[in-house]
Parts: structure tokens; sequence; C-alpha cells
């Protein structure tokens, strides 16, 4: 057994890029974007605090549920980024989160209502489709599924999403 760690241990780019699966590039990122940040050895090396560990994790969690970079940012921002974030700060994060995936998983629930009637997507196998879809009209718009919208994959799948993580 080694050294056990310490919260206040810090990490070289390789240690970080190993522990959180995130490519050096990104990282790079990450930090020009303000979102982590990293101290510089005497011999220019970068070295982060391990708490950068939690804010990386949680970029990549925003990430897969279409939570944006900015909006990551502007949340962060509230965060202490010298020392060792509170779970209260943390709690912060959580409702400011919370009430934006409660608002996209509303979006989600009135896709799927839509997914149970005409899409518009030109079978006309519905009943329904003679009424909203008569005669393919919806396809001179383009192709595709006309009455859904055009982020309708991305909600399905950040569904999926809410759904593993609740
Ligand atoms: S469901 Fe295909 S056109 Fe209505």
């Amino acid at each position: 057994m080694g050294v056990p760690k310490e919260p206040d241990d810090t990490l070289s780019i390789g240690d970080v890029v190993r522990r959180t699966g995130v490519a050096a590039s990104a990282l790079h990122y990450y930090e020009q974007m303000g979102l982590i940040a990293a101290h510089r050895t005497s011999g220019n090396q970068r070295r982060y605090q391990r708490h950068m560990l939690r804010r990386i994790s949680l970029i990549l969690v925003a990430k897969r549920l279409g939570i944006g970079l900015a909006d990551v940012r502007e949340v962060f921002a509230t965060l202490p980024m010298e020392t060792v974030p509170t779970a209260r700060d943390w709690q912060r994060v959580s409702r400011h989160w919370h009430s934006q995936l409660e608002a996209r998983k509303r979006e989600i629930e009135q896709l799927e209502r839509e997914l149970t009637g005409c899409i518009g997507c030109g079978c006309l196998s519905l009943t329904v489709c003679r009424l909203l879809n008569p005669d393919d009209e919806l396809g001179a718009q383009g192709p595709g599924p006309r009455r859904l919208g055009p982020s309708a994959d991305h909600l399905i799948r950040q569904r999926r999403e809410l759904d593993v993580l609740q």
C-alpha cells in the first residue's frame, strides 16, 4: 500500500487525464474557459489541485445532460477555485441545475406525447395523419419528421441520461 491520498494533493496533467479520461487538449480548453485552474511548477508543468477532478467530472455530466459549457462556467463562477468547495457550495450548483433539468424534462415529456401521434414523416399510417399531414403535404417542407423539432434525437438521448441519473 502506498501513501494515502489527501484532498490537497496536487496532480500532474497525466494524472488528471488518467483519472478523468479527458484529453489534455480538453483540459487546456477548460482552463482557458476558467472552468478549472492549474498552478505551474518552476519547470512550467501544470499541477492541479485534487478537487479539480470533481469539477471536471461535473463538466462531463453536464455535457451528457446537454448543459452547455457557458452555463457550467456561470455556475462554477460561484464556487471557490483555490480552496476545496464545501457541500453547501455544491448544493448551490445542484439547485441551479435541478431547475434547468426540470425544464428539460418537461420538454422531453412533451416530445414523448408528440411521438404517440403523427410526427409528419410521410408514412400516413395513423388515422390522425390524414388530418395533420394530408397527402404528406409536410413533405414539401423538407425531409424527416416535420412535426418534431430538430432537437428531437437530442432530447430523447437526454431522457435516457436523466432516467439513469434519477
Ligand atoms: S406518423 Fe408518419 S405521417 Fe403521420
